[in-house]
């Protein structure tokens, strides 16, 4: 764990897409993380299909991808929503990093999810959740991080701003960081 040199929380998420606007909710919460923690976003974007013939010889991506997680204190997902789940290429990173060695197991994570719909991705997001039980991770329930019409909440540089959803971002992010910091303590 890192939690001597502040907590470390790896960003997973945001689609592939260029002008993803996952990825701005994403870095968005970059700059929101509580004092003395940081949010370090991984690139999903290199990782294959998954095969269960490999995952004893990963690509480099996948053995990126699981380091990242590894090494971090805990963990954040952003997702979108694809046809009311989770898109594929998020669970197939989470599928990668399941297997052989399940890098999930006893992290305590946080997900929010977004959406250009009404139902701001909730659909994915209860599915990604039920993913994190068979994981055995720790998912912060409260609060929710439901962002609905994410396309209208980018300004014109491309930033990300919703006064509400800011501060239910903010609050997730240090209920996570505070439960994060209660597992290294308690753990000493
Ligand atoms: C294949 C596909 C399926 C989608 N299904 C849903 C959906 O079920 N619910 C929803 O709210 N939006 C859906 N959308 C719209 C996405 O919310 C929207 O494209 C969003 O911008 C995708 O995230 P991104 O901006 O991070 O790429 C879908 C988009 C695609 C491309």
């Amino acid at each position: 764990m890192n939690g001597e040199n502040g907590i470390v929380i790896a960003g997973i998420g945001g689609s592939l897409r260029t002008g993803s606007f996952s990825r701005k909710v994403l870095e968005k919460a970059v700059t929101l993380m509580p004092e003395g923690s940081s949010l370090q976003v991984a690139d999903i974007s290199k990782i294959p299909i998954f095969n269960a013939e490999t995952t004893r010889n990963p690509d480099a991506s996948v053995v990126d991808f699981k380091n990242l997680i590894s090494n971090s204190d805990g963990f954040l997902v952003v997702t979108p929503e694809y046809n009311y789940s989770v898109p594929g290429y998020l669970k197939n990173a989470i599928d990668w990093a399941s297997v052989p060695n399940n890098v999930f197991a006893k992290k305590i994570g946080a997900i929010m999810s977004s959406s250009t719909g009404m139902m701001g991705g909730s659909r994915a997001q209860y599915h990604l959740r039920q993913t994190f039980v068979y994981l055995d991770s720790r998912i912060i329930n409260k609060p929710e991080v439901i962002i609905s019409f994410v396309d209208k909440k980018i300004n014109e540089k491309g930033e990300f701003s919703d006064e509400n959803a800011e501060k239910f971002m903010r609050d997730l992010l240090n209920n996570l960081v505070t439960e994060v910091r209660n597992q290294i303590s308690s753990a000493r």
